[in-house]
């Protein structure tokens, strides 16, 4: 993986504007998301509201991936590839946006209910958001990334659930993944030290029951072994002076 880099303050204002036609797109795809519709339609409005705004995709054709957004059903935890499966009353659904402006990314997620959710899958929705704001509690100057990581497990794992370890949050700037990687998980105290101009994408993705994950055959989808219900939430961020900024915002960032 490349160096960590900070970002000037000409990049950071092409940051800003990337991650709030970024989470647009998140809430696009949000206010879509009901019982009836396809994750085909949802991927295809997504991506007409990222160009429209003079941006691209990020994740058309990165790796080789087919679609706009990622869009991961119930047992699936990301990489869900969108396509003709109808949303029932009840599926939790986690949509993974990204968008380049002008030569910089912007990265989110956030899990979402088609209809009315079970008492059990709405907790887990709003554990994953929580165990985000949780972990940047860590994300100023001074501390380390493993402060952010060892924050969101404990948040979620003295809340019942598992904390996916096979993959974690990133870097990111005008590539998608950058230096450092931000875990889910480990002891506080390691890691690179975190820097004002940094910008990382914190990102758990937290399970109703073990942690472990598989992929399917179509060589991106990852589910849960057990088949358990899995939530995701990220946010790209700037490390500051003070709090971090959360380049990825939007209104309903809460909701
Ligand atoms: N937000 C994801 C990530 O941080 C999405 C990547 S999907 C891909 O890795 F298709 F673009 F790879
Ligand atoms: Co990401």
């Amino acid at each position: 993986m490349s160096a960590i880099t900070i970002k000037s303050p000409r990049e950071i204002e092409i940051m800003r504007q990337a991650g709030r036609i970024t989470a647009a797109a998140r809430t696009l795809a949000r206010e879509m998301v009901a019982p009836g519709i396809t994750t085909g339609q949802i991927d295809r409005e997504v991506r007409r509201f990222i160009r429209k705004q003079g941006a691209e995709p990020t994740f058309l054709g990165y790796g080789g991936y087919p679609a706009s957004v990622c869009l991961s059903v119930n047992e699936e935890v990301i990489h869900g590839i969108p396509g003709s499966r109808v949303l029932r009353d009840g599926d939790i659904v986690s949509v993974d946006v990204g968008a380049t402006y002008k030569g910089y990314v912007g990265d989110c997620a956030g899990t979402y209910v088609a209809g009315t959710a079970s008492e059990e899958a709405a907790r887990l929705i709003r554990v994953t958001r929580q165990s985000f704001f949780e972990g940047i509690k860590f994300a100023r100057a001074g501390y380390r990334i493993g402060d952010i990581s060892h924050a969101v497990q404990e948040y979620v794992e003295n809340n019942g659930f598992g904390i996916v370890r096979d993959y974690v949050g990133h870097g990111v700037g005008s590539v998608m993944h950058e230096a450092p990687e931000v875990p889910n998980f480990g002891p506080p105290g390691r890691g690179p030290r975190l820097v004002k101009g940094m910008t990382i994408a914190v990102e758990p993705m937290v399970t109703q029951g073990t942690w472990e994950v598989n992929v399917l055959k179509d060589g991106w989808t990852v589910v849960t072994k057990d088949g358990k219900l899995a939530a995701h939430y990220e946010n790209t961020i700037l490390i500051t002076d003070g709090e971090p900024e959360i380049l990825t915002y939007a209104e309903d960032l809460y909701e």
